[in-house]
């Protein structure tokens, strides 16, 4: 490269980083940077911008309302190691699903110095008092996959949509049946999921969304007649509760009958209807699920359960470390995608899709979850 091409190399870098300093507007390098426009809460306020954040190694409280599906015991798992991977002091926690034990863990970690506390409640409405303590104490509340109900003491919530879930799993019912069960009108019951848990009425009412048209137009025949929420729900998300529901269901109405379908709200209740059908010498009905458990992973790959559906525990836990750095700092909540009221206000939600899975769609569905992709075999 001769002289002059290197000065003219030379000088048009300098153009560049002046213009890069600078901004395109042209102005004055020593401008100070523009103040961030305080974010406004949901009636439209401004909030005052949080300007302090906290120490990078801070402590953050999880408290999670159990261990019984596979979806919190990974959650469990995955804030422990993510948060400490982070640079943060974890403190995660079950509850048993018990509220009083979950009260008591949230008051230590308020007691022990949190900055954030992430709730996965084990009953949405339960924790107003203590919410309402750590608030007042400077803590961040974040609801983790479930609402918290009744409190001014919650800054956002991270969850897969709750309804959209619940029509994803009575579009899969449908679907399902008319793959698998011939011309209707087809015999089904329906289950829901714990009434503390505000997931469960959600779930159930997004299903309900695409499944009441079809029992009023007599495609679906539910045989128990039991159709609210409150007769079908699932005290605790138990098992073996939905089990004994199912046996009584099969051995009241459908001794001489054939069970078509079932709305599940989750994959553990679909075993436990799955395994009381085929206990009662029924063909196994078309039943729906959420969570992808491995062990309904395989269940909806050898064909015994028809669907289930995805939320990535890793995503939802990526979401909400995400916050936690972003308020730590010092930038406040990020933009929520919505808001939903709780009882008291509106809460912005971060709002995740969930994915229904077939055997059709698995090998798509898990592409990126190895441990998924090596159950369908
Ligand atoms: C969660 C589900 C889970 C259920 C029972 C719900 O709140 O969204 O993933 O199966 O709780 O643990």
């Amino acid at each position: 490269m001769n002289m002059k091409k290197r000065l003219s190399l030379l000088l048009a870098a300098m153009l560049l980083v002046s213009v890069v300093l600078t901004g395109c507007g042209g102005q004055p390098q020593s401008a100070p940077p523009a103040p961030e426009t305080p974010p406004a809460d949901s009636s439209g306020t401004a909030q005052p911008a949080d300007d302090g954040g906290f120490a990078a190694d801070a402590t953050i409280g999880v408290a999670l309302p159990w261990l019984g599906t596979q979806n919190w015991a990974e959650a469990d798992e995955m804030f422990k190691t993510q948060l400490a991977a982070a640079g943060f002091k974890p403190i995660v926690q079950h509850a048993d699903n018990k509220v009083p034990q979950q009260q008591q863990q949230i008051e230590s970690m308020i007691q022990n110095g949190a900055k954030v506390i992430v709730v996965g409640p084990v009953d949405g409405s339960q924790l107003g008092a203590v919410l309402e303590e750590a608030a007042a104490a400077g803590i961040k509340i974040i609801g983790y996959d479930r609402l918290l109900e009744n409190t001014t003491a919650v800054d956002g919530v991270v969850q897969f949509g709750s309804v959209k879930t619940g029509e994803l799993q009575g579009q899969a019912l449908l679907d399902g049946l008319k793959a698998q069960k011939g011309e209707g009108p087809y015999n089904i019951e329906l289950f829901g999921g714990g009434p503390a848990d505000p997931n469960a009425p959600n779930f159930f009412k997004g299903a309900m969304q695409v499944l009441q048209p079809k029992i009023d137009d007599g495609t679906l025949l539910v045989v128990s007649g039991q159709t609210d929420f409150t007769q079908c729900a699932t005290m605790d998300w138990d098992n073996s509760k939905a089990q004994a529901r199912m046996d009584a269901l099969l051995s009241g109405f459908y001794a001489d009958k054939e069970i078509h379908g079932v709305l599940s709200p989750n994959d553990g209740i679909a075993r436990a209807i799955i395994t009381a059908s085929e206990q009662a010498g029924q063909k196994i009905p078309v039943v729906s699920g959420l969570d992808a458990e491995n062990e309904s992973v395989e269940w909806v790959w050898s064909g015994r359960q028809y669907s289930t559906v995805a939320k990535p525990t890793d995503v939802l836990v990526g979401k909400t470390i995400e916050i936690i750095k972003s308020l730590q700092a010092g930038k406040g909540m990020p933009a929520p995608d919505t808001t939903v009221n709780n009882g008291k206000i509106d809460v912005g939600v971060y709002e995740l899709p969930p994915l229904v899975v077939t055997k059709e769609n698995a090998k798509e569905a898990f592409a990126n979850d190895p441990g998924r992709m090596a159950l369908l075999k």
